[in-house]
C-alpha cells in the first residue's frame, strides 16, 4: 500500500465534523427530515468509530454532489446545479479491476453524449478509505488530445497535455502523431501499476469546425471534442474524498474558440484564421487577432449547432449566471465565484458579470484540484 506520509488519512474527528455539517445542510435544504438527520449523525458516528470511515447514502451523494457544484467558484454554468445527474459507481472495480473502471467511464461518456443533447452528468467512484486511497485516472479530462513536444520546442497537438502525453508514452502507448490524437485513459489504483485503454470511437464524438460565411474555413481542419468531462478533481463531500468523479457538461463557445483553439500556448490558430480572412498580421494595430478570434468563436458556435450538439454562447451563460446568483441570494445563500473564471475570455465587458464583484470563498462540499498522479508514481489518498 502506498498511502504516503504526506497525506495522512484525515482524523476521524475532522471527518465526523464535516459529515455532520453536510447532514445539517441537507436537512436545512429539505432533503432530510430533522429527526432523521439526528439519527443519521449517530449512525455515521458509530460507523466512523468502528471502521474509520462511513458510507454515504445514495441521496446524500446526489444532493451533496449538487451542492458541491453550487459551491464551486470556477463554474459559470451553476444555474443548472439542481439538474446534475449522479451515477453511483462506488462499487465498480472495487476488487482492483481497472477494466471494469474503464467500461464504466466509457458508459459515462455515452450517457453524457446522449446523441448530442449533452447531459450534466457526474459519475462517482470509490472514495478514499484510511486503508486504501480511491482510484484515479491520469487524464485531466476523459477526452483530450495528445500533445507531442518537438525538439525545437514546438508542439503537434495540444501543448496542455504534453506532460501527460509523455507519461503515457512511457507506459508504451503510441499515438499516430496527428494534431488530434485522442489520448487513452490511464487508470490507476494506488499501489498498483497504471493501465491504459484506448477509447472506442463512438465514445468520442467530435465536431469539425466550419464557418457560416467562409467556405475556406473548413480547410483549416479544426475540430474539437463535443463536450468536456473533467476527471482530475476530487469531490470533497461530508468528510469523504472521491478522487475519481468525472463531470460532464456542455461547452460555452468561448472555451473552444477563444481559448483551446486560439491561446498561443494551446492550438494557436489565430494566425491561420487571420490569413484566411486576408488580414494584415504584420502589426497588432490592425486588430487581426481580435477579428480572427471573433470569427473562430462564431465558427465554433455555428458548427456545434449544425451538428446538433449542445453548446451555449457566453452572453446566455453569463445571464443565467446572474439569475443563479440572484436566486441564491433570495435563498439566503452567497454565491462563491472567481471573477476571472466567470467573465468570458472575449467580450467580457459586454456581459452582465463584468461590473459585478465576486468572492471566491471556498466552502465544502466542493470539487478541488489534486496533484497529478503520474509525477510521484503514487496516487493521492
Ligand atoms: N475549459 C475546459 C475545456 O475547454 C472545460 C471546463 C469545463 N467547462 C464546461 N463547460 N463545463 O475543455
Amino acid at each position: 500500500m502506498t498511502t504516503s506520509r504526506l497525506c495522512p488519512p484525515p482524523l476521524t474527528g475532522a471527518v465526523a465534523a464535516e459529515a455532520e455539517d453536510l447532514l445539517r445542510q441537507l436537512a436545512a435544504e429539505g432533503h432530510l427530515p430533522a429527526d432523521a438527520a439526528a439519527q443519521r449523525v449517530k449512525e455515521m458516528t458509530d460507523e466512523l468509530t468502528a471502521t474509520g470511515t462511513y458510507r454515504q447514502s445514495a441521496e446524500e451523494l446526489l444532493h451533496g454532489a449538487r451542492i458541491a457544484w453550487r459551491n464551486n467558484p470556477q463554474c459559470v454554468g451553476k444555474f443548472y446545479w439542481k439538474g446534475l445527474e449522479v451515477r453511483d459507481c462506488r462499487e465498480v472495480g472495487a476488487d482492483g479491476d481497472e477494466s471494469a473502471l474503464f467500461e464504466a467511464l466509457v458508459d459515462h461518456l455515452r450517457l453524457a453524449w446522449n446523441g448530442g443533447r449533452v447531459r450534466l452528468l457526474l459519475s462517482v467512484f470509490a472514495p478514499s478509505r484510511p486503508d486504501r486511497p480511491g482510484p484515479r485516472v491520469w487524464n485531466g479530462q476523459l477526452i483530450r488530445y495528445a500533445g507531442y513536444r518537438r525538439h525545437d520546442g514546438s508542439f503537434v497537438g495540444d501543448p496542455e497535455t504534453a506532460d501527460l502525453t509523455e507519461a503515457v508514452r512511457r507506459l508504451g502507448w503510441r499515438g499516430e502523431g496527428t494534431e488530434y490524437d485522442v489520448l487513452p485513459l490511464v487508470i490507476q489504483w494506488p499501489g498498483r501499476e497504471p493501465r491504459w485503454f484506448d477509447l472506442p470511437p463512438d465514445a468520442v464524438p467530435e465536431v469539425r469546425v466550419s464557418h457560416p460565411d467562409h467556405p475556406w474555413f473548413e480547410r483549416l481542419g479544426l475540430r474539437w471534442h463535443a463536450f468536456p468531462t473533467i476527471s482530475d478533481q476530487v469531490l470533497e463531500l461530508g468528510g469523504l474524498r472521491y478522487p475519481l468523479a468525472p463531470f460532464s457538461a456542455w461547452y460555452t463557445c468561448t472555451e473552444i474558440g477563444a481559448r483551446n483553439l486560439s491561446d498561443t500556448n494551446r492550438y494557436d490558430k489565430l494566425p491561420a484564421v487571420a490569413r484566411g480572412m486576408g488580414l494584415d498580421t504584420g502589426r497588432d494595430r490592425t486588430l487581426w487577432r481580435d477579428r480572427a478570434l471573433l470569427e473562430l468563436t462564431a465558427a465554433v458556435l455555428h458548427s456545434y449547432d449544425q451538428a446538433g450538439v449542445s453548446i451555449i454562447d457566453h452572453h446566455f451563460a453569463t445571464k443565467q449566471f446572474v439569475r443563479h446568483e440572484e436566486r441564491e441570494h433570495r435563498s439566503g445563500r452567497g454565491c462563491p465565484a472567481d471573477w476571472s473564471a466567470i467573465v468570458p475570455a472575449t467580450s467580457g465587458s459586454t456581459t452582465p458579470v463584468w461590473q459585478r464583484r465576486y468572492l471566491p470563498t471556498r466552502v465544502l462540499p466542493n470539487f478541488s484540484p489534486q496533484p497529478v498522479p503520474w509525477a510521484s508514481g503514487d496516487a493521492e489518498g
